[in-house]
């Protein structure tokens, strides 16, 4: 019954919203959007382990990126590994950074605060929220990056899975208006799961109350 529901309402979402949302989805600010969500309610365990970003907006020149997350319990630490080729010029070589955030006694944060190194040199801090997460197959996050004293916002799909198997995850895109992130074969550690193309994941509930928020959004607008 619950189940039921929720497909009613995503359905319902879908069809209320699916002509509105190509004429309406590149009004939505990234920014603004972020600023709505608070990441708090997570349970950081559960998010470790890897990822693979499927989508990102505002559109970046990237493949492959692939994050594996790490807890050192010791030190209320969690080791971010990013990998990532770039898409068009170079695609054959892989960069691979390294960043760590602290995160006290593992209580979720509002804002994760690190910076990467890329081989040796220190990247720009930059803060991430997670929005939301169903841990075993999605998870939204937006990033704030303080170039040149102006706050740039950022958010990207990621994904256990690097194939999209979901057309639930597909509309989920393409309301954000998010642009895709080259996986596939070529890339280092692409290990898609082996399961049936018309087996895709259901999301979870939080993730259906952000598409509920998000049409609310856009009705508003
Ligand atoms: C999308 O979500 C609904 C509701 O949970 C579910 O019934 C349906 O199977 C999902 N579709 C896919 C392709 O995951
Ligand atoms: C977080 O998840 C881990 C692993 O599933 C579990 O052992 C732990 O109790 C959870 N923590 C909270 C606060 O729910
Ligand atoms: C991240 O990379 C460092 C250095 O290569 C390695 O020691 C660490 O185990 C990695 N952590 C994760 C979570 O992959
Ligand atoms: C695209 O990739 C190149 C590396 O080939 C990098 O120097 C450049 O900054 C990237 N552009 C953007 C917009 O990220
Ligand atoms: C992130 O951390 C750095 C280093 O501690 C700090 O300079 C910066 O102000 C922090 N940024 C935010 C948004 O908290
Ligand atoms: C961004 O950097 C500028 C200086 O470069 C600083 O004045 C401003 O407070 C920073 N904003 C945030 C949100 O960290």
């Amino acid at each position: 019954m619950f189940a039921r529901c929720r497909a009613l309402i995503f359905y319902l979402l879908i069809c209320l919203f699916a002509r509105q949302t190509i004429l309406v989805l590149g009004q939505v600010p990234i920014d603004g959007f972020c600023a709505r969500y608070s990441g708090k309610d997570v349970n950081v365990t559960r998010f470790m382990g890897e990822w693979y970003e499927v989508a990102r907006v505002p559109a970046s020149n990237l493949s492959c990126v692939k994050t594996s997350l790490g807890v050192d319990a010791q030190q209320d630490i969690v080791n971010v590994n990013t990998s990532f080729s770039y898409a068009r010029e170079k695609p054959f070589i892989t960069y691979n950074m390294i960043g760590a955030v602290s995160v006290p006694n593992l209580a979720p944060l509002d804002l994760y605060n690190f910076s990467y190194t890329l081989e040796n040199s220190v990247l720009p801090y930059t803060s991430y929220k997670l929005v939301a997460t169903d841990y075993d197959d999605i998870s939204f996050i937006c990033g704030y990056q303080n170039t040149s004293g102006t706050t740039e916002t950022f958010g990207f799909v990621l994904q256990r899975d690097p194939i999209i198997r979901s057309q639930n995850t597909s509309n989920f895109i393409a309301i954000l208006g998010m642009s895709m992130i080259v996986q596939g074969s070529s890339c280092p550690g692409y290990t898609p799961t082996p399961s049936s193309p018309d087996s895709g994941s259901t999301l979870s509930f939080s993730l259906y109350l952000l598409l509920a928020l998000i049409s609310l959004h856009l009705l508003r607008k």
